[in-house]
């Protein structure tokens, strides 16, 4: 048995809250992101458009436009506070060729279609109340061959696990990150409702894998 989900509000438009997000140590599980989106697809080289949905403050799309020179990425939000310091981010890394801001809140018809060589998310599958807006905003802009690639918390066994994680990885980052890292595990789907809510939209094709003690990954080619 696992413990009820308790929603967390789904946009992180708070200043202090956002600049906290920020401004944490994300590198091991972000570099972990850009780690395993290879490995899921081996030898296959990224060099066109790719989309970010909940894309926050940038880091991993900063990351992943590093890793991958040749693309243009696309990345949304629906929070003003996370996409200014976005943009801040992008410029200072000089990357202001590669990656485009958009602010979208999901579900949105607003976003560019485009043939999509990769569609990626961190971390925003737990902040939706509706978690099939995600799988649906990727099934209306995936593009035959589209490889999707998502990552989000798991919800641990009890709160008392939640407590764990929180002091094991952020035990020295502010309060206020510890607080929405503590609610963000409560929120977190599990992998079972995950395999679920594909099912419910038919993405057969896509499979869902615990990859550490808090993080689950869901990839498929379209
Ligand atoms: C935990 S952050 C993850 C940010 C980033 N992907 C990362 O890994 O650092 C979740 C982001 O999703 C955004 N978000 C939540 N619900 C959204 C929605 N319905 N439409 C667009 N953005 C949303 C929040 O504003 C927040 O910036």
């Amino acid at each position: 048995m696992t413990i009820e989900r308790q929603p967390e509000p789904d946009l992180m438009n708070g200043e202090e809250q956002a600049l906290a997000y920020a401004q944490a140590d994300f590198s091991d599980p972000h570099e972990n992101f850009i780690e395993l989106f290879k490995q899921s697809f081996p030898g296959q080289t990224i060099d066109g458009d790719v989309l970010d949905l909940g894309c926050g403050p940038g880091d991993i799309i900063i990351r992943f436009a590093k890793h991958f020179p040749d693309s243009h990425m696309l990345a949304v939000d629906g929070a003003d506070a996370m996409l200014a310091l976005g943009q801040k981010a992008i410029e200072a890394a000089g990357l202001t060729n590669n990656i485009t801001l958009q602010k979208a809140y999901l579900p949105t018809d607003a976003i560019a279609e485009k043939n999509y060589q990769a569609i990626i998310s961190n971390s925003l599958l737990h902040h939706l109340q509706d978690p099939q807006v995600l799988w649906q905003t990727i099934k209306r802009y995936v593009k035959p061959g589209t490889r999707v690639f998502v990552m989000d918390l798991m919800r641990p066994r009890s709160e008392s696990a939640a407590k764990d994680l929180v002091e094991e990885y952020s035990g020295n980052e502010p309060e206020i990150l510890k607080h929405d890292f503590y609610h963000s595990l409560l929120a977190a789907y599990t992998v079972g409702e995950v395999e679920e809510q594909l099912e419910r939209e038919a993405l057969l094709e896509f499979s869902v894998k615990p990859v550490s003690d808090r993080h689950m990954i869901v990839i498929g080619t379209w």
